[in-house]
């Protein structure tokens, strides 16, 4: 399939998102941005387009998708009802990097939800992504628009990296503005649940609902193996670079000088060493072949932004060995890290 990729200019906006809609009510796929990361969108009521979307990302069909709509009135037809927490945060966080999992209706298809009875829907904020879902008319499915396991594309020539022959369309918009996946929130039960951390952080979360809860799996991360998260998708290896990464947590300090310690010791295998370092510490490293920064520690808006742009280039240069500092202090901490870990396959080094 040849993929058309269209970088977008505003003048040919209109055009533009016509023919995407068109594509989509065929039942194609076009990936678009989103102010979170890059979706990859199809019919969401089309259970054929589902089918495209797993098969595009190679993505195991267990793991459910994201219904994208423009208006909350679009959502009383794709759910069985409407929780009194799904409101509340629906007021105050849409549109926005947030999605709610409520229950589904008969007219969700159970490819779209991986088989399971519940769905999940996000309003984006981003205004190509709202005019493309008025425009299709119908509510987008959108997973992130990566290969699966690959980091989540935040700039269109990652999506061109990994999509370019399998869908028919990608809409470059530009790069994001948050660059991590939105926060999933369980409204299904008596108290409200968050199964993955994002930007509406649990802080923010807990000034409404101050009794909030959290997948036992995000309290303490372990093994792929023994965990059983509420978002099936959480369990899966994933945002993974193609090297071998190494997390160390503990203080600053120590972390540059473990990581240093380890460089020295792993140089004599010859292979292609790499460190994800920040700003106030990237000069501190000695014999690594590429040193790469996130950003500064102390402005986790611009880590999580860079993070997994940062993730893509070990692949591009071809890091075989990657140390990577970690992110404990600030209210994005959660979020970051959990993307981190899991890039890491959650191997960690712990020091102190
Ligand atoms: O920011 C985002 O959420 C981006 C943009 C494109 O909107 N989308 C995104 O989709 O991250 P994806 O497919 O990469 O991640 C969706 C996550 C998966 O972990 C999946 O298991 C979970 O949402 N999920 C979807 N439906 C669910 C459901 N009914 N119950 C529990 N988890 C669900
Ligand atoms: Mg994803």
């Amino acid at each position: 399939m040849k993929t058309e990729y269209v970088v977008l200019e505003k003048e040919e906006e209109r055009e533009v998102l016509k023919k995407a809609a068109e594509i989509l009510k065929r039942g194609g796929l076009v990936a678009f941005p989103t102010e979170t990361v890059y979706g990859l969108g199809g019919d969401g009521l089309n259970s054929d387009s589902s089918k495209k979307i797993y098969a595009a990302k190679g993505r195991p069909s267990d793991n459910p998708l994201i219904l994208h709509v423009s208006e909350i009135s679009e959502i009383k037809r794709l759910v069985s009802e409407i929780p009194r927490a799904a409101k509340i945060l629906s007021e105050k966080f849409w549109p926005g990097p947030m999605t709610l999992i409520m229950k589904k209706s008969d007219l969700v298809p159970l490819e779209t939800t991986g088989g399971l009875e519940t769905v999940a829907i996000r309003i984006p904020e981003n205004e190509i992504a709202r005019k493309l879902i008025k425009e299709a008319e119908c509510p987008i499915a959108a997973p992130s628009a990566n290969i699966s396991g690959r980091p989540s594309p935040t700039k269109g020539l990652h999506v061109k990296e990994d999509m370019d022959g399998r869908i028919e369309m990608i809409i470059d918009g530009g790069e994001v503005g948050i660059g991590l996946e939105s926060t999933i929130i369980d409204v299904t039960g008596k108290i409200p649940m968050i199964l993955r951390p994002g930007f509406i952080t649990k802080k923010m979360l807990k000034e409404l609902f101050p009794e909030i809860e959290e997948d036992e799996t995000l309290k303490e991360p372990k093994n792929f193996e023994e965990m059983k998260p509420k978002a099936p998708g959480m369990k899966y290896k994933h945002y993974a670079p193609k090297g071998e990464m190494l997390i160390f947590e503990g203080s600053r300090k120590k972390v540059v000088e473990e990581i240093n310690k380890e460089i020295s010791r792993e140089r004599k295998k010859g292979l292609v060493i790499a460190v994800l370092a920040t700003e106030e510490t990237k000069e501190k490293y000695v014999g690594a072949d590429y040193v790469l920064s996130v950003g500064s520690y102390i402005e986790q808006n611009q880590i999580a932004h860079n993070l997994f742009r940062v993730l893509r280039s070990f692949d591009t240069l071809g890091a075989e060995l990657i140390f990577s500092e970690s992110f404990s202090e600030g209210e994005l901490s959660e979020a970051i890290m959990n993307r981190l870990r899991k890039a890491a396959g959650y191997k960690i080094k712990r020091i102190d």
